[in-house]
């Protein structure tokens, strides 16, 4: 098996980081937990939370920079302006939910409120796309819930695997 790092994308959504009101602190903080997982980062960005603007960087990220997994921060909720996972969805040529409940499943354990994430887990062509919550601490009780599982997703998706080992 060939022994390469994936190429990863980070996005962050949030009105307030994008307008200089708050610091993003989610976005480094999946960052430097998937480089220690081995995942070559390549892409960050900070964007409002506008669906339409949502959408075409997912496309570019997807389509041109040929991403093997982007994961967003933030916009999941019920503010009225949270449309991270509207904007998944539409871009999405596959729906992969099971990363989504997974995480909400462990989440659930830790807090109720993990109810309250909207979150979708989609695939575009060969890039999966997966939304986590906005706030650091929620950020990193989701990812690490997954993360372990998605490398062999990866390589099923990239066609690096043929089936799964029973
Ligand atoms: N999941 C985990 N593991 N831990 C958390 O603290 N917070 C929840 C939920 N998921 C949380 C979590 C809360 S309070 C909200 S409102 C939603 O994520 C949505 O977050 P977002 O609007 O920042 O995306």
């Amino acid at each position: 098996m060939e022994n390469r790092k994936w190429k990863a994308a980070v996005v962050t959504l949030s009105d307030k980081g994008y307008a200089g009101e708050r610091e993003d602190k989610s976005g480094p903080l999946v960052c430097e937990i998937l480089r220690d997982a081995g995942y070559d980062v390549q892409k960050t960005k900070l964007l409002p939370d506008e669906q339409k603007e949502i959408e075409k960087y997912l496309c570019k990220l997807c389509d041109d920079d040929k991403m093997d997994i982007i994961f967003t921060t933030g916009g999941t909720g019920f503010s009225p302006r949270d449309c991270t996972p509207e904007a998944t969805l539409a871009v999405a040529t596959r729906n992969a939910p099971g990363i989504a409940e997974a995480m909400r499943l462990a989440s659930l354990k830790i807090t109720p409120r993990a109810m309250l994430s909207r979150g979708a887990s989609v695939i575009r062509n060969s890039t999966l796309i997966v939304n986590l919550p906005g706030s650091p601490k929620a950020a990193k009780e989701n990812l690490e819930a997954v993360l372990p599982s998605l490398q062999h997703g990866l390589e099923i998706l990239t066609g690096r695997a043929g089936e799964c080992a029973r």
